[in-house]
């Protein structure tokens, strides 16, 4: 492409804004999906426990402004502590840093009722003056694709994308929107994580899936080149209700957590 033509299929440029010069953030990755209870922060949360038993430094940043679970997930309570103009994430028992508007509240129950400027601006701050000290930052995003979505895709330097969704007709129409935003923002998806896939027979063990079989090719049709099943497991309910999701011990998204480490070693940021 001749220099300084612009690509029409892709969204228009916008400089990066950068982690404050006292962050180490090595990578960017967003969690997202195209409805809202299909398990993203879920799997934003375990992703991040994963990657924490595989020895690197990771932090959550819940970007789901108006529905924040991240905190909720981990037991932990705010208030975050500022220095100067800059904010410190809290830490989880075994180190996870977690930044989440609910931790700024006075009240944890009460709502943030704000227009989508203010929630963009907030994020942005959650990235450029919150000090971390990560090689993995996880991005809990809101469902969708409005304003905050957006101004992560666009602000932040993001290495990779992973796509939740639960089996139902609408799936492919949800991957192939999700597949076409990620190409349009040049953010690479690496895997698909299919969430509450089947359940598992308590009496016999058989699997039995209750919306029928997704297509396992989905995600090679939409050129994602990792795909993983969750169950319903009342295990994942029982210690996210509990705010003890470090302790649940089960090995959804290893393959995952895995392709995420991989990626990164290719990159050369992370060893
Ligand atoms: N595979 C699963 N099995 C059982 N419960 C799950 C599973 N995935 C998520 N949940 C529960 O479902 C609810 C919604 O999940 P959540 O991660 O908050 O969704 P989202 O962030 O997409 O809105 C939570 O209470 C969570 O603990
Ligand atoms: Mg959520």
């Amino acid at each position: 492409m001749t220099e300084g033509k612009a690509d029409s299929t892709k969204a228009p440029y916008l400089p990066k804004t950068e982690p404050c010069e006292k962050s180490h953030v090595g990578h960017v990755v967003a969690v997202l999906s195209g409805k809202g209870g299909v398990g993203k922060s879920f799997t934003s949360c375990y992703l991040a426990v994963k990657l924490r038993r595989m020895g690197y430094k990771v932090g959550i940043l819940d970007a789901d402004i108006t529905g924040p679970s991240v905190p909720f997930t981990f037991g932990v309570k705010g208030p975050v502590v500022g220095v100067g103009s800059y904010f410190y994430p809290i830490k989880s028992k075994t180190g996870i840093e977690i930044m989440s508007s609910n931790l700024l509240l006075p009240h944890d129950d009460d709502p943030i009722v704000w227009r989508g400027p203010m929630l963009s601006t907030l994020i942005e701050q959650f990235y450029t003056e919150v000090v971390w000290d990560v090689d993995f930052l996880l991005v809990d995003m809101p469902p969708g694709t409005g304003d905050v979505s957006l101004t992560v895709f666009q602000k932040m330097r993001l290495s990779s994308a992973i796509l939740v969704t639960s089996p139902q007709g609408l799936v492919d129409l949800i991957v192939e929107k999700s597949a076409k935003m990620a190409d349009m923002l040049s953010v690479p998806l690496l895997s698909l994580v299919e969430n509450m896939a089947y359940v598992r027979c308590p009496d016999c063990g058989r699997r039995i899936d209750i919306y029928g079989k997704t297509d396992r090719d989905i995600a090679k049709k939409h050129g994602i080149p990792n795909f993983e099943e969750i169950p319903f497991d009342e295990k994942i309910s029982s210690f996210v209700d509990k705010g003890m999701i470090e302790d649940l011990d089960v090995p959804y998204l290893d393959n995952t957590a895995k392709a995420i480490a991989d990626a990164a070693k290719d990159e050369d940021i992370v060893k």
